[in-house]
């Protein structure tokens, strides 16, 4: 298999990591967003990202001038119909996710894979009102934060997808540094599925909201338990928002088994809008 172009949707954390990373693997990208000028602001960071990696002497100015040529930021309406692969990373909505491949199913061409980035959301229910051929071509690309550094690729399979496919990426990955793996269509795939537990835990150790507390559960989970991150430093990375809403997925999908239950806490966070790194501030403050 060979991927020359992505349309990544969805210009936020993920879609942009996404985008960098493809641009860097000598593939055309094209980032959109429903805004563009959210878009160009993504597009903005990847340019200063990549010029940082220059000046820390990680790329050199040809490799530097070649990822720049590979990104374009285009209008919603303006995109390409020809991209060999179309990865959603929009908002943790199923309904306004699957508006989005209705739409992309109307313009795009028949070969092109369908994925979504989704955290929690079932891939099959996205993929189950397409044509036949759609539905072969759809799985779940699932990347993790940051996804310029992080290796993991779940790959996503429904019922439908077709086994080369998946089997293609799985290798294509691989040859670009990636460590995929293939996993079933179940709720929260393998990482997020296994995660709830580190961050509700946590959550009930620290039953309300107490600054010192969450530093500890932090650092003990880091310097004993071996994370490289803990599970509050890793909530303000993801997003509380986006991590709130994988929690409420993953609780629906079990039939609101109580061990999957949101916390008090993280709602709080949400109405609040203490959302974490991308607003400066979540568990912790950012400068
Ligand atoms: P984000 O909130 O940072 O960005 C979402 C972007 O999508 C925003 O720029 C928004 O304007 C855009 N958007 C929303 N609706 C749209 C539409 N209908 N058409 C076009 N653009 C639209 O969210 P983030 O964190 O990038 O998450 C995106 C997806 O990736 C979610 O499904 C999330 O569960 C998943 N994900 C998130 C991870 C994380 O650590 N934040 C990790 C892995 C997956």
């Amino acid at each position: 298999m060979n991927i020359n172009s992505v349309l990544v949707i969805g210009a936020g954390t993920m879609g942009r990591g996404i985008a960098q990373w493809f641009c860097q693997h000598g593939v055309r990208v094209e980032l959109v967003d429903q805004h563009l000028e959210m878009a160009q602001a993504s597009g903005d960071l990847i340019h200063s990202s990549w010029d940082k990696l220059h000046s820390k002497a990680k790329f050199d100015a040809d490799e530097i001038k070649a990822f720049k040529k590979n990104l374009r930021i285009v209008d919603m309406m303006e995109h390409q119909i020809d991209h060999d692969l179309v990865i959603e990373a929009i908002v943790e909505n199923l309904n306004i996710k699957c508006q989005v491949f209705n739409r992309l199913d109307e313009i795009m061409k028949e070969s092109t894979i369908f994925a979504s980035n989704t955290s929690s959301i079932p891939i099959t229910k996205m993929a189950k009102d397409l044509s036949k051929t759609r539905r072969e071509n759809f799985l779940g690309l699932h990347f993790f934060n940051p996804a310029t550094i992080m290796k993991l690729v779940e790959i996503i399979e429904t019922p439908w997808s077709k086994k080369d496919i998946a089997h293609g990426l799985y290798d294509w990955f691989e040859r670009y540094g990636k460590k995929p793996a293939l996993c079933k269509d179940s709720p929260g795939f393998i990482v997020n599925r296994v995660a709830r537990n580190f961050y509700g835990e946590s959550f009930h150790r620290l039953e309300n909201y107490d600054k010192d507390q969450v530093e500890e559960i932090d650092r003990v989970m880091k310097n004993v338990g071996g994370f490289r991150m803990g599970p509050f430093e890793l909530m303000d990375l993801i997003g509380i928002d986006v991590n709130y809403d994988v929690t409420q997925s993953v609780w629906a999908s079990y039939y609101y088994e109580p061990r999957f239950r949101p916390h008090k806490i993280q709602r709080e966070m949400v109405d609040s809008g203490r959302i974490g790194r991308k607003v400066k501030e979540g568990f912790y403050r950012y400068e």
